[in-house]
């Protein structure tokens, strides 16, 4: 079996699961080459992802959680500071903090309604027309609205944003990856103007007037907290969407099974379509020292990948982990991570997938796929790009 992590094209169409299968078999600690000779191990268990998420002084998500160390230039746009995603506690915790209330269960559960009620909109705007793109026309415009909502944005702008994440997560030339970073850069500062003129019920003037220490956040701390929120609420969630709908069109048996109580089963379908499609495929640790991760010694400054995709296929965790079943319960996916990072936003990610669930199968019946998706090829992030359905409005 080849194996290749590092490269984007090994998730042409989706997860390489042939590929994690063999290394959780044979090499669960795996060295993984990359071109520029550095390597890093490459984690496929379950319960070594799950520890290493959760040990941060061992496994540092300093500098970066990418697998590329951080461009120098990058860092220079934002004066050598970073997102709360790449700092360990206890400044990461200081910054967490601050926005904590706007994420919890119970903030997010106030907002059901709202995202009820948007996900009624989108599944109405497009239910006339019998055809449509599902990841640009529903699964993607959910996350954008919502974020501009959170943010007191107008919607449009939402949109705009996302589309300028969706170049950062993709393998797109380094031209354009600047030029994207420098359009959300420009918008982020016209926010800072605004709020601060302006300021409103919405997270983007919290965090202008939050105290950090005693002191406010300079322009470039917001800056990195707006684009962390845009970018990690916006295409996850999308993704989530639209591999779910790949893989519910798989399983017809299961959509009936979810239809048949949608109310009461949305909940554990959700879980499992988070467990089944993962759409984050790995954050990445460095080693503060000498350790080890079974019978693998690690060295101290060595790069560890956790893969989340694959941990959630661990069988010594699920039973029968390539099969769908929505009624899986308890589902202990990782899809979330877990320890001091795990999901800020997935009380919201939940009640946002949970809305366009309820509506799509309350709106559309007979959906079908008509030409086969294209996937991201993206080694961070797994989900399809376009995936074009027909289907009939009820
Ligand atoms: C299906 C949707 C989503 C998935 C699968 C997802 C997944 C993840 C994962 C894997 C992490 C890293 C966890 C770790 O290192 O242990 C993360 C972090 C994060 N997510 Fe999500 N996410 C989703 C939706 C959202 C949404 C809707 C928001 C906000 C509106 C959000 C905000 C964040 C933030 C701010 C972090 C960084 C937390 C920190 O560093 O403390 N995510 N997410």
């Amino acid at each position: 079996m080849e194996i290749n992590l590092f490269a984007p094209e090994s998730f042409r169409a989706g997860h390489p699961h042939d590929q994690y299968h063999w290394l959780r078999e044979n090499a669960p600690v795996f060295w993984q080459q990359t071109a520029d000779g550095e390597g890093y191990w490459a984690l496929t268990r379950y319960r070594d992802v799950f520890a290493v998420d959760r040990d941060f002084s061992t496994f540092s998500s300093e500098p970066t959680v990418m697998i590329a160390d951080p461009d120098p230039a990058g860092d220079m746009l934002f004066g050598g500071r970073k997102m709360m995603l790449m700092m360990d506690p206890p400044q990461h915790t200081l910054l967490r903090r601050l926005v904590r209330t706007t994420f919890t269960r119970e903030a997010a559960l106030t907002r059901a309604p709202r995202l009820d009620q948007l996900a009624r909109q989108i599944l109405g705007k497009v239910a006339p027309s019998g055809a449509c793109d599902f990841v640009e026309d529903i699964a993607g415009e959910m996350p954008s609205y919502v974020i501009a909502e959170l943010m007191g944005l107008p919607p449009e702008d939402g949109r705009q944003l996302y589309r300028l994440t969706e170049i950062l997560h993709s393998a797109s030339p380094p031209s354009e990856i600047v030029a994207a970073l420098s359009a959300m850069f420009e918008y982020g500062r016209e926010v800072i103007k605004q709020k601060r003129a302006h300021p409103g019920e919405d997270i983007a003037s919290a965090l202008l007037s939050a105290e950090l220490d005693g002191r406010k956040l300079d322009d470039a701390e917001f800056l990195l907290f707006f684009l962390l929120l845009i970018d990690a609420g916006g295409d996850t969630t999308r993704n989530l969407l639209g591999a779910g709908l790949i893989a519910l069109l798989e399983n017809p048996d299961q959509i009936e099974w979810l239809k048949a109580d949608l109310e009461g089963r949305l909940g554990s379908a959700r879980e499992e379509l988070l467990r089944y499609c993962a759409p984050v495929v790995y954050m990445r640790r460095r080693a503060t020292k000498d350790t080890r991760i079974g019978d693998t010694e690690i060295r101290a400054g060595q790069k560890v990948v956790m893969y989340f995709g694959a941990a959630n296929r661990d069988p010594s965790e699920f039973e029968a982990p390539d099969r769908l079943d929505l009624s899986r319960t308890p589902n202990g996916h990782i899809a979330f991570g877990t320890g001091p990072h795990g999901c800020l936003g997935q009380h919201l990610a939940r009640l946002e997938i949970d809305a366009v669930l309820r509506h799509l199968f309350a709106t559309l019946d007979d959906i079908e796929i008509t030409a086969p998706p294209q996937w991201l090829s993206s080694n961070f992030i797994a989900g399809p790009k376009t995936l074009p359905i027909r289907f009939r409005a009820r």
